[in-house]
Protein backbone atom coordinates (compact mmCIF):
# COMPACT_ATOMS: atom_id res chain seq x y z
CA UNK A 1 0.00 0.00 0.00
CA UNK A 2 1.34 3.68 -1.06
CA UNK A 3 0.59 6.00 1.84
CA UNK A 4 -0.02 9.52 1.23
CA UNK A 5 0.82 12.69 2.85
CA UNK A 6 0.48 16.67 1.65
CA UNK A 7 3.18 18.73 1.09
CA UNK A 8 4.44 20.16 4.56
CA UNK A 9 4.00 23.57 3.28
CA UNK A 10 -0.06 23.08 2.64
CA UNK A 11 -1.95 26.38 3.93
CA UNK A 12 -5.98 25.66 3.56
CA UNK A 13 -8.04 28.90 2.64
CA UNK A 14 -9.45 30.52 4.92
CA UNK A 15 -12.57 29.51 3.04
CA UNK A 16 -12.04 26.08 1.80
CA UNK A 17 -15.02 24.81 3.24
CA UNK A 18 -17.74 27.98 3.02
CA UNK A 19 -20.81 26.28 2.09
CA UNK A 20 -20.58 22.53 2.86
CA UNK A 21 -22.37 20.57 5.18
CA UNK A 22 -19.79 18.18 6.82
CA UNK A 23 -20.63 15.78 9.12
CA UNK A 24 -18.28 14.73 11.88
CA UNK A 25 -18.64 11.28 14.30
CA UNK A 26 -16.47 11.04 17.36
CA UNK A 27 -16.93 14.61 17.30
CA UNK A 28 -17.24 15.44 21.33
CA UNK A 29 -13.57 14.73 21.84
CA UNK A 30 -9.70 14.38 20.48
CA UNK A 31 -9.62 14.36 16.93
CA UNK A 32 -12.84 14.61 15.97
CA UNK A 33 -13.58 17.31 18.24
CA UNK A 34 -10.48 19.38 16.68
CA UNK A 35 -11.76 18.64 13.00
CA UNK A 36 -15.50 19.80 13.52
CA UNK A 37 -13.96 23.13 14.87
CA UNK A 38 -11.43 23.36 12.05
CA UNK A 39 -14.23 22.73 9.72
CA UNK A 40 -16.43 25.46 11.10
CA UNK A 41 -13.56 27.41 11.23
CA UNK A 42 -12.76 27.15 7.46
CA UNK A 43 -16.23 27.68 6.82
CA UNK A 44 -18.33 24.86 7.20
CA UNK A 45 -21.58 23.85 8.92
CA UNK A 46 -21.11 20.76 10.94
CA UNK A 47 -22.90 18.14 11.78
CA UNK A 48 -21.78 16.83 15.46
CA UNK A 49 -22.75 13.22 15.97
CA UNK A 50 -21.24 11.33 18.99
CA UNK A 51 -22.64 9.39 21.90
CA UNK A 52 -21.99 12.16 24.82
CA UNK A 53 -24.16 15.21 24.25
CA UNK A 54 -23.17 17.27 26.96
CA UNK A 55 -19.51 16.79 25.04
CA UNK A 56 -21.33 17.91 21.77
CA UNK A 57 -22.88 20.26 23.34
CA UNK A 58 -19.88 21.82 24.21
CA UNK A 59 -18.41 21.65 20.90
CA UNK A 60 -21.38 23.56 19.36
CA UNK A 61 -20.43 26.28 21.92
CA UNK A 62 -17.17 26.61 20.91
CA UNK A 63 -17.65 26.73 17.62
CA UNK A 64 -20.48 28.99 18.08
CA UNK A 65 -18.44 31.25 19.88
CA UNK A 66 -15.85 31.16 17.51
CA UNK A 67 -18.08 32.58 14.88
CA UNK A 68 -18.86 29.54 12.73
CA UNK A 69 -21.81 28.94 11.46
CA UNK A 70 -24.52 26.88 13.70
CA UNK A 71 -23.63 23.62 13.82
CA UNK A 72 -26.38 20.64 13.83
CA UNK A 73 -26.34 18.01 17.02
CA UNK A 74 -26.88 14.44 16.16
CA UNK A 75 -26.31 12.55 19.69
CA UNK A 76 -26.39 9.28 18.59
CA UNK A 77 -24.30 5.84 20.55
CA UNK A 78 -23.02 3.41 17.31
CA UNK A 79 -22.37 0.38 19.35
CA UNK A 80 -26.74 0.38 19.64
CA UNK A 81 -27.79 2.77 16.76
CA UNK A 82 -30.26 0.41 14.43
CA UNK A 83 -30.46 0.99 10.34
CA UNK A 84 -33.70 2.69 11.48
CA UNK A 85 -31.32 5.56 13.49
CA UNK A 86 -29.51 5.53 10.28
CA UNK A 87 -32.63 6.45 7.98
CA UNK A 88 -33.63 9.13 10.99
CA UNK A 89 -30.57 11.23 10.30
CA UNK A 90 -30.18 10.76 7.06
CA UNK A 91 -34.42 12.44 6.65
CA UNK A 92 -32.68 15.11 8.86
CA UNK A 93 -30.05 15.66 7.28
CA UNK A 94 -32.21 15.63 3.79
CA UNK A 95 -35.10 18.07 5.06
CA UNK A 96 -32.42 20.49 6.54
CA UNK A 97 -29.84 20.56 4.20
CA UNK A 98 -30.26 18.85 1.23
CA UNK A 99 -27.07 17.19 0.73
CA UNK A 100 -24.02 16.18 2.49
CA UNK A 101 -20.62 17.66 1.05
CA UNK A 102 -18.34 15.81 3.65
CA UNK A 103 -18.34 12.92 5.56
CA UNK A 104 -15.66 12.04 8.44
CA UNK A 105 -15.78 8.64 10.12
CA UNK A 106 -13.89 9.23 13.07
CA UNK A 107 -15.47 7.93 16.03
CA UNK A 108 -13.58 4.35 17.02
CA UNK A 109 -13.29 2.03 20.07
CA UNK A 110 -9.65 1.11 21.41
CA UNK A 111 -11.25 -1.87 22.97
CA UNK A 112 -9.24 -4.68 24.78
CA UNK A 113 -5.47 -4.90 23.95
CA UNK A 114 -4.67 -8.52 24.88
CA UNK A 115 -3.83 -11.70 22.79
CA UNK A 116 -5.80 -13.13 20.59
CA UNK A 117 -6.21 -16.32 22.50
CA UNK A 118 -7.65 -14.18 25.19
CA UNK A 119 -10.02 -11.73 23.37
CA UNK A 120 -13.00 -11.96 24.40
CA UNK A 121 -16.70 -12.01 22.16
CA UNK A 122 -18.20 -9.07 23.72
CA UNK A 123 -15.61 -6.64 23.44
CA UNK A 124 -14.63 -8.11 20.10
CA UNK A 125 -17.94 -7.43 18.82
CA UNK A 126 -18.36 -3.97 20.46
CA UNK A 127 -15.06 -2.82 18.48
CA UNK A 128 -16.38 -4.51 15.25
CA UNK A 129 -19.82 -2.58 15.61
CA UNK A 130 -18.34 0.50 16.54
CA UNK A 131 -15.13 0.83 14.20
CA UNK A 132 -16.62 -0.98 10.80
CA UNK A 133 -20.56 -1.65 11.03
CA UNK A 134 -21.16 1.73 12.05
CA UNK A 135 -19.50 3.01 8.99
CA UNK A 136 -21.08 0.77 6.53
CA UNK A 137 -24.68 1.95 7.81
CA UNK A 138 -23.23 5.37 7.80
CA UNK A 139 -21.73 5.53 4.47
CA UNK A 140 -24.83 3.46 2.97
CA UNK A 141 -27.36 5.65 4.65
CA UNK A 142 -26.16 9.32 3.09
CA UNK A 143 -24.65 7.96 -0.22
CA UNK A 144 -27.62 9.49 -1.66
CA UNK A 145 -27.08 12.94 -0.20
CA UNK A 146 -23.64 12.87 -0.86
CA UNK A 147 -24.73 12.40 -4.21
CA UNK A 148 -26.67 15.79 -4.03
CA UNK A 149 -23.02 17.78 -3.37
CA UNK A 150 -20.98 19.02 -6.51
CA UNK A 151 -17.71 17.77 -4.97
CA UNK A 152 -17.80 15.21 -1.85
CA UNK A 153 -15.57 13.73 -0.16
CA UNK A 154 -15.38 10.81 2.76
CA UNK A 155 -12.64 10.28 5.12
CA UNK A 156 -12.12 6.74 6.37
CA UNK A 157 -9.78 7.00 9.75
CA UNK A 158 -7.20 4.16 9.81
CA UNK A 159 -4.12 3.56 11.93
CA UNK A 160 -0.91 2.60 11.93
CA UNK A 161 -2.32 -1.31 12.66
CA UNK A 162 -4.87 -1.40 10.38
CA UNK A 163 -1.77 -1.06 7.66
CA UNK A 164 0.62 -3.20 9.48
CA UNK A 165 -1.01 -6.32 11.88
CA UNK A 166 0.95 -6.07 15.67
CA UNK A 167 0.50 -8.35 18.32
CA UNK A 168 -2.13 -7.83 20.77
CA UNK A 169 -4.17 -4.84 19.00
CA UNK A 170 -6.74 -7.73 18.54
CA UNK A 171 -9.90 -6.05 17.13
CA UNK A 172 -8.79 -2.96 17.09
CA UNK A 173 -6.38 -3.51 14.06
CA UNK A 174 -8.71 -5.98 12.36
CA UNK A 175 -11.38 -3.43 12.39
CA UNK A 176 -9.08 -0.52 10.74
CA UNK A 177 -7.99 -3.60 8.18
CA UNK A 178 -11.65 -3.40 7.54
CA UNK A 179 -11.90 -0.13 7.28
CA UNK A 180 -9.17 0.29 4.75
CA UNK A 181 -10.75 -2.70 2.73
CA UNK A 182 -14.44 -0.62 3.15
CA UNK A 183 -12.60 2.64 1.81
CA UNK A 184 -10.95 0.92 -1.14
CA UNK A 185 -14.11 -0.79 -1.97
CA UNK A 186 -15.99 2.15 -1.82
CA UNK A 187 -14.17 4.20 -3.59
CA UNK A 188 -13.26 1.91 -5.96
CA UNK A 189 -17.31 1.56 -6.59
CA UNK A 190 -17.37 5.09 -7.14
CA UNK A 191 -14.44 5.85 -9.54
CA UNK A 192 -15.43 6.60 -12.36
CA UNK A 193 -19.68 7.50 -11.60
CA UNK A 194 -19.50 9.75 -9.32
CA UNK A 195 -18.17 12.84 -7.76
CA UNK A 196 -17.94 11.44 -4.35
CA UNK A 197 -14.11 10.99 -3.67
CA UNK A 198 -13.65 8.21 -0.52
CA UNK A 199 -9.91 8.07 1.10
CA UNK A 200 -8.32 6.86 4.17
CA UNK A 201 -6.40 8.98 6.99
CA UNK A 202 -4.51 7.71 9.53
CA UNK A 203 -3.86 10.53 12.31
CA UNK A 204 -0.66 8.96 13.78
CA UNK A 205 0.21 9.42 17.26
CA UNK A 206 -1.93 12.35 18.78
CA UNK A 207 -2.40 13.21 22.08
CA UNK A 208 -6.17 12.48 22.73
CA UNK A 209 -7.77 10.07 25.81
CA UNK A 210 -7.52 6.75 23.36
CA UNK A 211 -3.86 7.24 23.03
CA UNK A 212 -3.02 7.94 26.89
CA UNK A 213 -5.18 5.02 27.25
CA UNK A 214 -3.16 2.69 24.51
CA UNK A 215 0.28 3.97 26.13
CA UNK A 216 -0.16 5.12 29.86
CA UNK A 217 3.53 5.27 30.25
CA UNK A 218 4.16 8.23 27.65
CA UNK A 219 4.16 11.38 28.32
CA UNK A 220 1.21 12.33 26.69
CA UNK A 221 2.78 15.83 25.26
CA UNK A 222 5.24 14.19 23.38
CA UNK A 223 2.79 13.44 20.63
CA UNK A 224 1.40 16.53 18.51
CA UNK A 225 -2.20 17.46 19.92
CA UNK A 226 -5.35 16.99 17.50
CA UNK A 227 -5.38 20.68 16.27
CA UNK A 228 -1.75 20.48 14.80
CA UNK A 229 -2.63 17.79 12.31
CA UNK A 230 -5.65 19.21 10.73
CA UNK A 231 -4.33 20.59 7.83
CA UNK A 232 -4.68 16.88 6.29
CA UNK A 233 -8.34 16.46 7.35
CA UNK A 234 -8.84 19.64 5.63
CA UNK A 235 -7.49 19.01 2.69
CA UNK A 236 -8.92 15.34 2.57
CA UNK A 237 -12.35 17.75 2.87
CA UNK A 238 -12.17 20.44 0.89
CA UNK A 239 -11.87 20.76 -3.04
CA UNK A 240 -8.00 20.53 -2.82
CA UNK A 241 -8.24 17.20 -3.06
CA UNK A 242 -10.45 17.11 -5.53
CA UNK A 243 -9.98 13.75 -8.00
CA UNK A 244 -7.90 12.19 -4.95
CA UNK A 245 -9.61 9.22 -4.50
CA UNK A 246 -9.00 5.32 -2.82
CA UNK A 247 -5.88 6.64 -1.35
CA UNK A 248 -4.54 5.98 2.09
CA UNK A 249 -3.12 9.34 3.76
CA UNK A 250 -0.83 9.55 6.61
CA UNK A 251 -1.36 12.88 8.74
CA UNK A 252 2.18 13.29 9.77
CA UNK A 253 5.21 12.61 8.30
N1 LIG B 1 -5.05 9.32 18.97
C1 LIG B 1 -4.22 8.58 18.25
O1 LIG B 1 -3.01 8.53 18.51
C2 LIG B 1 -4.76 7.79 17.07
C3 LIG B 1 -3.84 7.06 16.29
C4 LIG B 1 -4.32 6.34 15.21
C5 LIG B 1 -5.67 6.37 14.91
N2 LIG B 1 -6.54 7.06 15.68
C6 LIG B 1 -7.96 7.07 15.30
O2 LIG B 1 -8.41 8.42 15.27
C7 LIG B 1 -9.82 8.45 15.58
C8 LIG B 1 -10.06 9.41 16.72
O3 LIG B 1 -9.36 8.94 17.84
P1 LIG B 1 -9.11 9.82 19.15
O4 LIG B 1 -7.73 9.53 19.56
O5 LIG B 1 -9.56 11.20 18.95
O6 LIG B 1 -10.08 9.04 20.16
P2 LIG B 1 -10.90 9.55 21.43
O7 LIG B 1 -10.20 10.69 22.07
O8 LIG B 1 -11.17 8.32 22.21
O9 LIG B 1 -12.25 10.08 20.79
C9 LIG B 1 -13.10 9.18 20.14
C10 LIG B 1 -14.44 9.82 19.93
O10 LIG B 1 -15.31 8.81 19.39
C11 LIG B 1 -16.50 8.78 20.14
N3 LIG B 1 -17.08 7.44 20.21
C12 LIG B 1 -16.53 6.33 20.72
N4 LIG B 1 -17.42 5.35 20.71
C13 LIG B 1 -18.56 5.85 20.18
C14 LIG B 1 -19.86 5.33 19.96
N5 LIG B 1 -20.17 4.08 20.30
N6 LIG B 1 -20.79 6.11 19.41
C15 LIG B 1 -20.51 7.40 19.09
N7 LIG B 1 -19.31 7.97 19.31
C16 LIG B 1 -18.34 7.19 19.87
C17 LIG B 1 -16.08 9.22 21.52
O11 LIG B 1 -17.23 9.66 22.23
P3 LIG B 1 -17.15 10.07 23.78
O12 LIG B 1 -16.47 11.38 23.80
O13 LIG B 1 -18.57 10.14 24.19
O14 LIG B 1 -16.36 9.01 24.46
C18 LIG B 1 -15.06 10.30 21.23
O15 LIG B 1 -15.70 11.55 21.01
C19 LIG B 1 -10.20 7.01 15.90
O16 LIG B 1 -10.75 6.42 14.73
C20 LIG B 1 -8.88 6.36 16.24
O17 LIG B 1 -8.91 4.97 15.99
C21 LIG B 1 -6.11 7.78 16.76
Amino acid sequence: MDIQTIPADYSPAPDLLRGKVVLVTGAGDGIGRAAAESYAAHGATVVLLGRTLAKLEAVYDAIEAAGGAQPALFPLDLASATEADYSTLADALDSTFGRLDGLLHNASLLGERRPIANATWNAWSDVMQVNVNAQFLLSRATLPLLEQAPLASVIFTSSGVGRQGRAYWGAYAVSKFATEGLMQVLADELENTSRIRVNSLNPGATNTAMRRSAYPAETPTENPSPAAIMPTYLYLMGDDSAGVTKQAFDAQP
